[in-house]
């Protein structure tokens, strides 16, 4: 299998940090950003005691050029980046009639505008080699909205439509582009829910419980394997059966 570089934004995150293991385990030379340092570097020290050396660059992904120096930085020390996954993502709950125009402005920034910041300047590299997989990580809710999250599932909608018009654009290119959906997985995040609303979603997940970051993680392994070349703009959903629409 080919040694590829892969950035995985927001990968010291739940979800994110079983995307990285699964991406090394692959061989594939993983890069992710940060923006609190001791945090990240105590996430990297417990990764390379386990046997992976993942790339950690400081970097904002709701800043432009913020953006653009992280992608500099990964690529001036591993490589070009052949694999991206749009994974990085906050939540500001709270239902609409209370919600002010930073907890939008903080989500639509850093959920969706991130896309854009972190996909533009490696598009170009892609479409010159004739090779490359976006995978954005959006959510169920994007899918069917959610009580407390207008400016989460608009931003988490607003990543397919980006997925499908980029899969469009760049698969004569070689570029496979894909979404993943995930239900509520077990992760801080989620955690973060009221345990009372929380416990009243987990019923509503037919499989009877909530997900785990592996079972995220392993949907990207099949996205960005050669093989996955003609899988483009696809938006897989992994939620326990919690939203079966089509
Ligand atoms: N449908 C209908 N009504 C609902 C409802 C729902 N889903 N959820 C709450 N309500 C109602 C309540 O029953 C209550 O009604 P009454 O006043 O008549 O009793 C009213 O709305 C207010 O509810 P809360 O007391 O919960 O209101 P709050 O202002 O304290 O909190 C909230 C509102 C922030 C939205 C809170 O309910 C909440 O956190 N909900 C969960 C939101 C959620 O699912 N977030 C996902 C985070 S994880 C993630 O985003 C990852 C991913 O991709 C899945």
């Amino acid at each position: 299998m080919t040694s590829r570089v892969a950035l995985v934004t927001g990968g010291t995150g739940g979800i994110g940090t079983a995307i990285v293991k699964r991406l090394a385990s692959m061989g594939h030379k993983v890069a992710t950003n940060y923006r609190d340092e001791a945090k990240a570097k105590a996430w990297a020290d417990k990764l390379k005691s386990e046997g992976i050396d993942v790339l950690l660059v400081k970097g904002d992904v709701s800043d432009t050029a913020s953006a653009e120096a992280m992608i500099k930085e990964v690529e001036s020390k591993l490589g070009p980046v052949d694999i991206l996954i749009n994974n990085a993502g906050i939540t500001r709950d709270t239902t609409f009639h209370k919600m002010s125009a930073m907890q939008w402005q903080e989500v639509i920034n850093t959920n969706l505008n991130s896309v854009f910041n972190v996909t533009r300047p490696v598009i170009d590299g892609m479409r010159n080699r004739k090779w490359g997989r976006i995978v954005q990580i959006s959510s169920i809710n994007g899918q069917k909205g959610q009580y407390g999250q207008a400016n989460y599932a608009a931003a988490k909608a607003g990543m397919h439509g980006f997925t499908i018009s980029l899969a469009q654009e760049n698969a004569k290119f070689g570029i496979t582009v894909n979404t993943v959906s995930p239900g509520y997985v077990a992760t801080e995040m989620v955690m973060a829910v009221p345990e009372d609303v929380r416990n009243k979603i987990a019923a509503q997940i037919p499989v009877g419980r909530l997900g785990e970051p592996e079972e995220i993680a392993y949907a990207i392994e099949f996205f960005v394997k050669d093989e996955a070349k003609w899988i483009t703009g696809a938006n897989l959903a992994i939620n326990g059966g919690q939203y079966m629409g089509w």
